[in-house]
């Protein structure tokens, strides 16, 4: 079992999006400030976009999940889509609700290294929910 970090972004709190997307990874996967910011996207430091990707990552509350499950890494980036909305397919969650690359409503964890290291940096509790047994063997 691997974990992943989602991220419900700035623009998918404000256009009240999160129920629409708790519920597809609830339906899919089960059990589940700045300088966080900079951590969390240590990888793109120094990409003409880092600056404008924190301003907007700060800009207001997000949403910010664990879930839990077989290939969860590989399974989350697959439900977002690609980081381009134009390249996204048809539903996915970017695909179908984001416009700009820079608004593309939902953040996944690319590895599971780099779960590990988000969740971490996030300080997210780990539980168990009664479920597991009616979904692995
Ligand atoms: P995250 O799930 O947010 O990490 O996105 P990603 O893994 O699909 O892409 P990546 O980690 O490479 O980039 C992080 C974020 O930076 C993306 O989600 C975009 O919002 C933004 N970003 C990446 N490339 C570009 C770009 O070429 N232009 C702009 N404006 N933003 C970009
Ligand atoms: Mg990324």
């Amino acid at each position: 079992n691997e974990r992943t970090y989602i991220m419900i972004k700035p623009d998918g709190v404000q256009r009240g999006l999160v129920g629409n997307i708790i519920a597809r990874f609830e339906q899919r996967l089960v059990q589940a400030t700045e300088a966080h910011l900079e951590n969390h996207y240590s990888d793109l430091k120094g990409k003409p976009f880092f600056p404008g990707l924190i301003k907007y990552m700060a800009s207001g509350p997000v949403v910010a999940m664990v879930w839990q499950g077989l290939d969860a890494v590989k399974t989350g980036r697959a439900m977002l889509g690609t980081t381009n909305p134009l390249q996204s397919p048809p539903g996915s969650i970017r695909g179908d609700f984001a416009l700009a690359v820079g608004r593309n409503i939902c953040h996944g964890s690319d590895s599971v290294e780099s779960a590990e290291k988000e969740i971490k940096l996030q300080g997210v509790v780990q539980y168990t929910t009664s479920l597991e047994t009616w979904i692995f063997e």
